[in-house]
């Protein structure tokens, strides 16, 4: 094992040379005219699979982006994990932002700069590494590995849901590892048991059959954009609290256990702040900010569009205005019911002066691991060797919308074994990923295989 190790340390300059390509393709898969980027990056995986010493490597067509799949079925009577990933990435908006070009990665302070580079390309080249070490240094896998690495997180996992369904018995596994969250901090070694789930709708407003002089209307006519405005507002009360009807039925509040482990983690309220640059955190009364994103649901609108946008003033009332809402959802909330419950809801308080148009855009369920199984074990003295610290267990805020769809079809547990930082910019400007826990992303992904394989 020691062996691999070394491998892996003495190559680090070729892996991030390599990395490097895997950043340059632009795989934007929310956006059409990138398709051909989408595919060319299936092709890049696919090929770094082979090349890593996988045995039969596979892109399966969809009917949206590709799926690219790889196994190495060679260590009978051994368990078999299945590694999941994806190579897609959000665009690359506000462009201005960035202080070199999102898709020409450069390395400052020891982290490597691109968008995609912690989310989830990163993480996703620290799994092919780990496997191409032992085929280097043993000409064997200490267990039976599968990777399916999709094109479409970033968009809601669509394929990939109808896909694993068709597909049981090969993506058929003992565990599967997914390295798409993040390290509680710096060099602490994480495992997370917990994710949101995931409500995303768009409401539209329409007023007036056409967009109206302020002046001759104003005062007259409901202004969609006021009204939409309105609507946004009554969605939480004074207290933070989403007023949606049975929003908050099914929400499991937290365990003693696992409110003396949050304590634990020390968390920085102050610091958060900081980080983020605001005077004073807020949100829903009565918890601390570890709550109100780790175990509370909440709402927020992501996006509003409407009116005049451009440069000085026009006196106008829009016809329309269109908000994105997502509301991130905790256990055992279902997206279709809170999808559901909030269609009625915005319907209820709209006012007859406009006409509103709901839709659900896309869906996660939210998702709770016990870490009672053996991979979680093997996971745990895996990231614990690489690190040489003890391993904290958390919760988070994001979704990864298939790892439901993994536990329930595939009957396999999961290990949320991340080496990503929230402070690493993902989904913004200056996205980067800390070359050091991509070194111990990638030992801590080969002790596992040892481990796991026991
Ligand atoms: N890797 C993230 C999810 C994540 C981020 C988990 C940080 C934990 C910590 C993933 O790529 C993501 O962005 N998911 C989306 C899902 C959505 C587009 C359906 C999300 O959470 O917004
Ligand atoms: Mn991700
Ligand atoms: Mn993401």
């Amino acid at each position: 094992m020691q062996e691999v190790i070394n491998y892996i340390e003495s190559n680090q300059q070729n892996y991030i040379e390599e990395l490097k390509e895997f950043l340059k393709i632009p795989s934007i898969s929310t956006s059409i005219e990138f398709k051909d980027e989408v595919n060319r990056c299936a092709n890049f995986v696919s090929s770094k699979l082979k090349d890593a010493g996988m045995s039969r490597v596979e892109i399966f067509k969809t009917e949206g982006h590709p799926l690219v799949y790889g196994e190495w079925l060679g260590a009978p009577g051994k368990p078999t994990v299945l590694i999941y990933g994806h190579y897609d990435v959000q665009p690359v908006d506000p462009i201005d932002l960035w202080d070199s070009p999102p898709f020409e990665p450069v390395i400052k302070d020891g982290k490597i700069f691109a968008r995609g580079a912690t989310d989830d390309k990163g993480q996703v080249f620290m799994h092919i590494k780990s496997v191409e070490a032992f085929f280097k240094v043993e000409g064997s896998l200490p267990l039976n590995v599968k990777f399916i690495i999709e094109g479409e997180e970033e968009i809601g996992s669509e394929s990939l849901e109808p896909f694993i369904n068709q597909h049981l018995d090969l993506l058929k596994c003992d565990t599967v590892l997914i390295s798409d969250t993040a390290l509680y901090d710096v060099g602490i070694p994480t495992l997370t048991y917990g994710l949101r789930g995931l409500a995303y709708m768009e409401v539209e407003v329409t007023g007036p059959q056409r967009d109206l002089h302020s002046g001759t209307f104003g005062g007259a006519v409901g202004n969609p954009i006021n009204v939409l405005a309105e609507i946004i507002a009554k969605l939480h009360d004074k207290n933070g609290r989403v007023t949606i009807p049975h929003f908050y039925d099914n929400v499991l509040s937290l365990t003693k256990k696992e409110k003396e482990n949050f304590k634990l983690l020390k968390f920085s309220e102050k610091k958060f702040a900081k980080e983020l640059g605001v005077a004073e955190l807020t949100g829903e009364k009565g918890f601390s900010s570890l709550e109100r994103t780790w175990v509370r649901p909440t709402l927020d609108c992501n996006g509003i569009i409407g009116g005049f946008t451009g440069q000085g003033a026009k006196t106008v009332i829009a016809s329309k205005a269109t908000a994105k809402i997502s509301m991130r959802l905790v256990p055992n909330q279902d997206p279709a019911k809170i999808a559901n419950e909030f269609t009625k809801y915005i319907k209820k308080i709209t006012p007859k002066t406009v006409k509103v148009k709901i839709q659900n855009l896309h869906g996660a369920y939210p998702v709770l691991i016990p870490l009672n199984d053996h991979s979680t074990v093997a996971a745990t003295k895996a990231m614990e060797k690489a690190f040489g610290k003890k391993i904290v267990f958390i919760r988070e805020g994001g979704s990864v919308p298939i790892v439901t769809s993994f536990v329930k079809k595939l009957k396999a547990p999961t290990v949320l074994m991340g080496l990503g930082l929230n402070t690493e910019n993902l989904h913004s400007p200056n996205e980067h990923f800390n070359l050091n826990h991509f070194r111990l992303g990638i030992i801590s992904s080969a002790y596992f295989m040892k481990e796991y394989s026991l």
